[in-house]
């Protein structure tokens, strides 16, 4: 991804959140020179992988296959005091339709909920012993406070204020429904640990090479360097 794209979508998603009086933490705002500014020790912030996070899931097409994601607070598995075993994130996702691709955890449970702006589509699976979709089991599914029976890849529509509760080790894909506005996903769970607890369907890389052809307004999660 250039970098120059990864700017315009991250003013994108800032200006929906604001569509929606959506503030985030202060370490949103900061510029990468600023960093070296802040006096309170941000090791934090960089081992739980706090921050902005644009990836195209190395697709190659963004608008396809890729998010605008925001992680708020996070706990860090290397962390044996474990103070805080949850994670919270915001993940912007285009209404052309833009996907997180297949997918499954091996630990985390996560609720995964339309905030506002758009219609959020869900696709459940289970998997085979060879971890390939189940295309015949039912999939089961708490959905804020009752339970759910769906078909394997039945399109399941969120709506604004609504939420899905995926266990480990079932297959999910999230959609944003063409043409209902830029949603705004929110994501409450376990510790998220993005190097060790994605099983991919197709595998692919989490994190974009960058091509340097601006500035970065502000750094990726992956990319600090404090
Ligand atoms: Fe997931």
């Amino acid at each position: 991804m250039k970098r120059s794209q990864i700017n315009s979508y991250i003013k994108k998603a800032k200006a929906r959140f604001e569509e929606f009086n959506i503030t985030l933490p202060w370490f949103a705002y900061l510029k990468p020179e600023d960093w070296n500014n802040v006096k309170e020790d941000v090791s934090a912030i960089k081992d739980s992988m706090l921050g902005w996070d644009v990836t195209d899931f190395c697709s190659g097409d963004f608008h396809t296959t890729g998010a605008v994601l925001f992680t708020v607070r996070n706990g860090d598995n290397n962390d044996k005091t474990m103070k805080r075993p949850y994670c919270e994130k915001y993940i912007v996702l285009d209404e052309c339709g833009q996907d997180i691709p297949l997918h499954y955890h091996l630990d985390k449970t996560e609720d995964i909920i339309n905030r506002a702006g758009g219609v959020l589509i869900i696709e459940l699976y289970h998997r085979t012993a060879d971890d390939k979709l189940d295309m015949e089991k039912p999939v089961t599914v708490f959905m804020d406070g009752v339970y759910k029976t769906f078909k394997p890849g039945e399109q399941i529509e969120v709506m604004p204020g609504n939420s899905i509760t995926l266990e480990p080790y079932v297959y999910h894909r999230f959609i944003a429904k063409k043409g209902a506005g830029m949603l705004i996903v929110g994501e409450v769970s376990k510790v998220n640990d993005d190097n060790n607890d994605n099983v991919f369907y197709n595998p692919l890389g989490r994190f974009s090479e960058i091509e340097e052809d601006e500035k970065p307004i502000h750094l990726l999660v992956n990319e600090y360097n404090f």
